[in-house]
């Protein structure tokens, strides 16, 4: 199973490979599919990235890129190993 690819099937997704935080209809394999192996943290996981961002975004002015980005080497997780930025504080 390759969770990476079937969340840029273009049957299921258009333009799916944009990187686009408002897609509406979002039917995404990230936690699995349903089914019994479906992501038992799932709930957790969801919460945790709802309040890193919650709690993050009124504290930035400005986040840009300074460097290159390393993915992480992985069939499973399509990760970011390492993303160098420089912040500006609201
Ligand atoms: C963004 C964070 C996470 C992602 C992307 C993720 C993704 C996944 C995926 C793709 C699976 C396999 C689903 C399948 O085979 O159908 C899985 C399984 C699982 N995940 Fe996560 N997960 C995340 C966070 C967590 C957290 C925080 C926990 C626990 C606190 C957790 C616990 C598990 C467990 C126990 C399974 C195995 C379920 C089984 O095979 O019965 N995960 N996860």
């Amino acid at each position: 199973m390759w969770f990476a690819s079937g969340n840029r099937d273009e049957e299921v997704f258009g333009d799916p490979y944009a990187f686009d935080v408002a897609r509406r209809g979002n039917d995404h394999l990230t936690f699995g599919k349903g089914g019994p192996h479906v992501c038992l943290g799932n709930q957790l996981a969801r919460t945790e990235i709802r309040v890193l961002f919650e709690e993050l975004i009124p504290r930035l002015a400005d986040v840009r890129l300074a460097g290159e980005v390393l993915r992480v080497r992985s069939n499973f997780v399509n990760g970011v190993k390492r993303l160098p930025v420089t912040v500006t504080l609201a």
